[in-house]
């Protein structure tokens, strides 16, 4: 069994009314927060509105001259461990305010001789001990030069001691502070969250140190490089007189919960929380498995999913690494405010409540999908990213690239009938190919020196990193194997265990394997291969002519007119593995290493036939009517459907193929009943919906769609025998919504009345939604928009009442579907109002907001109007640039471009944060759509008109 994480003498008493939870390491991440969400948007009738990626800025190669000054650490001294003792009061003192007090002592070698000492310390109110802000002393009564002067940076976050003479090299020093800091709502450091149980609020003592936030909890080296051990000691005020307090600390009866030594590791990945959350349990090949949530999740068996899951996933992670699991124990938790999806802490991983929790009844096949994808992800970083760990952060796109790929594995291993592994290329493929081919994205890798201060290292947790980390990573695996993949992952997690590595080192121990694979060729070595897809950005178009043989390869881009000012030392040329068929017919992998090449071709073409390759293809028109025209007869012998819908849908926006071709390939959809080509059509459709629901193309385009939907609808409708029931494939349940949606959307009107009669029962009756948990969100949107301020108040009611996370979380979608102005300004101020809507919710619901056609001008105007109170409102959120993408999607109007600019100039003052990137992209964007929407609007009318009559 494993260790025993926190002590209590209280145990035996049997009444723990405050359960701390100590956690031992921990890694997540806090982007996962824009992924996790935009992933949320991918699957239908959840609602949840699209992240949107970010590239960081160039920066500027100005050191300051003093160290203090600068964002990175001196490399003269490295801490060994902490002892860090922490007392939240979970109520506020007499000045309103909720604190934590807090000492801390961090024994440090001295490894370059210097007469500073610069500790990141942030916010934190530190006692002074003779005038100075430490004390400091040398270990085992050595002796220790005395400190000089002592302050604080405000913009760096750092204390400084100058001493009278210098350290000694070799020699090992303890630095003793004491603290005092504020328990915010911040959702950053140690902070607080609330929520309300059987009418009682309640407080929650938590944290979120990724990236640079355990600076705030306490004085620390804050670098992930800089490891060491935590013994940490948590207080809390005894809140039960009639039991024995453990200790008084002045005057107060506290009790005192001392956890384990960590194993080492970096203060990112630490985390500690007071709740009085409970907890089930399992242990999985003897390792203690723990689920934590309030008690009336528990109680209502929303942790039963996550256990059932985690000990599988652990074990194939062990399996998968061939290296077991690094703690004795796993926590997760689920809380009621926080800003990621999930934090993958090592040994104590946080998460949102509906990234977590899941109810047999009220949730939906979608939301467990994403509880398990989730956990996967999370899991994966223990060994990852937790026991070996980047140096710096510039490297992020390797551990969120290679959680965000693996996530699919581990899922498809607790959950086999799935088919997980495809759903990476509508999630993280298709997702970064929109991102990747513009001009302004950037490369996966950046040098460490670029990245420096917290808002350029929270720009690197972008869709770039993840997704195009993940598919990278995928496609690198596939053209090794898996076996040979995982062997020299495997060698890498256990040469490097509880240290760090640069991105090279994997590159290392990867050709480590192809070398010892007999048999094995690749074309060039793993690093010169993989340097092309990661040193620079964006990926190629493939071209194959069939008349020819040739085929060739070019740096594609979404505009063609945009201006690459970003040089490459590879001019834009790739390695590209390319898996293909002729005819029907398997082919040997062909590798094209050269801007063009020659293939032997027969009748038809099709290549990247597993989607796994990172390049978009094009080929001849012959070919591509063959391809279509196979579309059409026998659809099934194209094994990549959703591959050539989004491919030619985006080289139509980028002019290299009319945008009839790529409306063409939609017109088998009346035959097909595949999830994932519905999906990646449906997607590429949705830009001209976008593009002209405010036009007179919007009917024509609703005609088509209802068309080519209406045999789906009936087809669901059969297998469902009448909507009683659900299909039992997987992913046949998403399209089962798709049908729904699209149908509703176009006018079906039997779809429409399905709708109303379910959504009016549930009115009837709130205790008895009639509603499958699946549909939920579809029906709750559309029988709003439907419907006027009685259903709207209905469903504001019954999410003020939702016990389950998810099911708020749709409702709260759903209220942004209504059609009646007053009510979408309304729910705008809501969107505000902590007291109506969670801060960490703010920005998503005006997403949701813009995302509806009537509310886009409204909220528009909203946020242009609060900037400055929204910018302050949610700082330190990463959710900034997804509000400015997506106010600003269906922008397509010289004049709204202009609204644009101005409101650049307008707020220069206040400043954009995280979302600067996503404002210039979004006047890229809105240039683009203004040329697209010129040249397409008449030849997509007439084709829409013709085809849907
Ligand atoms: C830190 O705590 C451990 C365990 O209580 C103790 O053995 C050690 O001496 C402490 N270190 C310092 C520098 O006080
Ligand atoms: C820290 O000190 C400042 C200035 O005295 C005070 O305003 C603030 O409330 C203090 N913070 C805490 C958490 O005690
Ligand atoms: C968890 O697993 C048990 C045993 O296999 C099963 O009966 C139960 O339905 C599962 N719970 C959930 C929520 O999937
Ligand atoms: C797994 O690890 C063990 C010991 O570390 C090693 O002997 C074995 O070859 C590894 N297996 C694989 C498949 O890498
Ligand atoms: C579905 O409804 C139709 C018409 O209302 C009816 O004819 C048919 O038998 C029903 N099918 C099932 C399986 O209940
Ligand atoms: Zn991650």
């Amino acid at each position: 069994m494993g260790k025993v994480y926190y002590i209590s003498k209280n145990v035996s008493l049997g009444i723990l009314v405050l359960a701390a939870i100590a956690l031992a390491t921990i890694i997540a991440l806090s982007i996962a927060y824009d992924k996790e969400r935009a992933k949320n948007r991918g699957k239908p009738g959840d609602g949840g509105t699209g992240g949107s990626s970010t590239s960081p800025p160039p920066t500027t190669h100005f050191t300051p001259k003093e160290p203090w000054d600068r964002y990175r650490l001196p490399d003269s001294l490295v801490p060994v461990s902490y002892n860090v003792t922490l007392w939240p009061r979970l109520e506020p003192n007499t000045d309103g305010l909720y604190i934590f007090t807090g000492n801390s002592k961090v024994v440090f070698s001295c490894v370059k001789e210097t007469d500073l000492i610069i500790i990141h310390c942030n916010k934190l109110n530190l006692t002074t001990f003779s005038g100075h802000h430490a004390k400091l002393s040398g270990l085992s009564e050595a002796a220790a030069p005395s400190i000089q002067k002592s302050w604080l940076v405000e913009k760096t976050a750092y204390l400084v001691l100058r001493l009278h003479s210098s350290l000694t090299v070799g020699a090992t020093y303890v630095l003793h502070t004491e603290f005092q800091g504020e328990l915010a709502d911040d959702l950053e450091g140690f902070y607080r969250s609330e929520y309300t149980e059987d009418g009682v609020k309640k407080v929650v003592a938590t944290s979120q140190m990724q990236a640079t936030y355990a600076r705030k909890a306490f004085p620390c080296f804050d670098e992930p490089a800089l490891k060491a051990v935590f013994n940490l000691i948590l207080s809390v005020n005894w809140v039960k007189s009639n039991y024995s307090a453990e200790s008084v600390i002045d005057g107060v009866p506290v009790k005192v919960t001392t956890f384990e030594p960590t194993k080492r590791m970096s203060t990112y990945l630490l985390a500690f929380i007071v709740s009085d959350f409970v907890s089930i349990q399992r242990l999985s090949n003897s390792l203690q498995i723990r689920i934590w949530a309030r008690k009336k999740a528990i109680d209502d068996r929303q942790g039963d999913y996550a256990l059932n899951v985690t000990g599988p996933i652990l074990q194939f992670y062990e399996r998968y690494y061939n290296a077991t699991y690094p703690l004795s124990k796993s926590d997760q938790i689920a809380l009621p405010d926080f800003n990621a999806g999930a934090m993958e802490n090592w040994g104590l991983v946080t998460y949102r409540e509906t990234a977590l929790l899941y109810d047999p009844i009220l949730s939906s096949t979608g939301n467990k999908e994403r509880i398990t994808t989730v956990i996967s992800h999370e899991l994966a970083h223990m060994w990852f990213g937790n026991l070996v760990t980047l140096q710096w952060w510039n490297d992020l796109w390797l551990n969120e690239g290679f959680a965000s790929y693996v996530e699919y594995l581990g899922a498809d291993y607790a959950e086999p009938t799935w088919n997980m592994k495809d759903q990476i290329v509508l999630y993280d493929v298709h997702k970064v190919f929109a991102v990747d081919a513009l001009a302004s994205s950037h490369p996966l890798s950046r040098r460490a020196e670029e990245v420096n201060d917290p808002s350029q290292i929270s720009e690197m947790f972008n869709t770039i990193s993840y997704s195009k980390g993940a598919a990278v990573l995928r496609m690198l695996s596939e053209f090794l194997t898996e076996p040979v993949f995982a062997r020299g992952l495997s060698s890498y997690l256990n040469t490097f265990a509880f240290g760090n590595t640069v991105y090279t080192d994997l590159w290392d121990h990867l050709q480590q394997a192809v070398q010892n694979t007999q048999g094995m060729q690749i074309p060039d070595t793993v690093h010169n291969i993989m340097n092309r897809w990661t040193l620079q950005m964006g990926f190629p178009v493939v071209t194959v002519d069939t008349s020819t043989g040739t085929i060739n390869q070019k740096h594609f881009l979404l505009d063609p007119e945009s201006v690459v000012d970003r040089p490459s030392e590879f001019n834009y040329m790739w390695f590209v593995p390319i898996k293909w068929m002729k005819s029907g017919v398997e082919q040997q992998l062909y590798w094209l290493l050269e801007k063009s090449g020659m293939v032997t071709v027969t009748h038809w073409v099709l290549l990247n036939t597993n989607m796994s390759g990172y390049f978009r293809v094009n080929y001849d028109l012959g070919n591509w009517d063959r391809l279509l025209s196979l579309l059409n007869t026998n659809h099934q012998v194209i094994i990549n459907r959703a591959q050539i819908i989004d491919d030619a849908f985006n080289l139509a926006r980028a002019k290299i193929v009319s945008t009839t071709l790529a409306l063409r390939t939609t017109k088998y959809l009346s035959k097909e009943r595949d999830y994932i080509p519905w999906e990646s059509a449906l997607r590429n459709l949705d830009y001209y919906l976008l593009m002209f629901d405010r036009t007179e193309v919007y009917g024509a385009f609703q005609a088509y769609l209802k068309k080519q939907i209406q045999p789906l609808f009936e087809h669901f409708k059969t297998i469902t025998e009448n909507w009683t029931k659900v299909p039992t494939g997987h992913t046949d349940q998403y399209n089962q919504i798709n049908a729904i949606g699209v149908a509703c959307n176009t006018g079906v009107e039997s779809c429409r009345d399905l709708i109303k009669t379910w959504y009016r029962q549930w009115m009837e009756n709130p205790n008895q939604n009639p509603i499958h948990p699946n549909l939920k969100g579809t029906v709750y949107c559309r029988a709003i928009a439907f419907g006027g301020v009685e259903e709207w108040e209905f469903a504001w009611e019954m999410f003020k009442n939702a016990t389950l996370a998810s099911e708020a979380a749709r409702l709260r979608s759903a209220l942004a579907c209504t059609k009646a102005p007053w009510l979408l300004n309304r729910y705008l101020e809501y969107s505000l109002d902590p007291a109506k809507i969670r801060k960490q919710d703010a920005t998503s619901t005006i997403q949701s907001i813009a995302r509806n056609v009537v509310g886009m001008p409204l909220a528009w105007n909203f946020v242009r109007a609060r900037w400055s109170y929204i910018f302050q409102y949610g700082e330190g959120s990463f959710s900034f640039s997804s509000l400015i993408s997506g106010v600003t999607q269906r922008f397509s109007t010289e004049f709204e471009l202009q609204e644009l600019k101005q409101f650049k100039e307008d707020n220069l003052h206040v400043g954009f944060g995280s979302a600067t990137l996503a404002l210039e992209q979004a006047i890229e964007k809105t240039t683009a759509n203004i040329r697209w929407v010129t040249e397409n609007k008449a030849h997509v009318l007439k084709w829409l008109t013709e085809e849907s009559t």
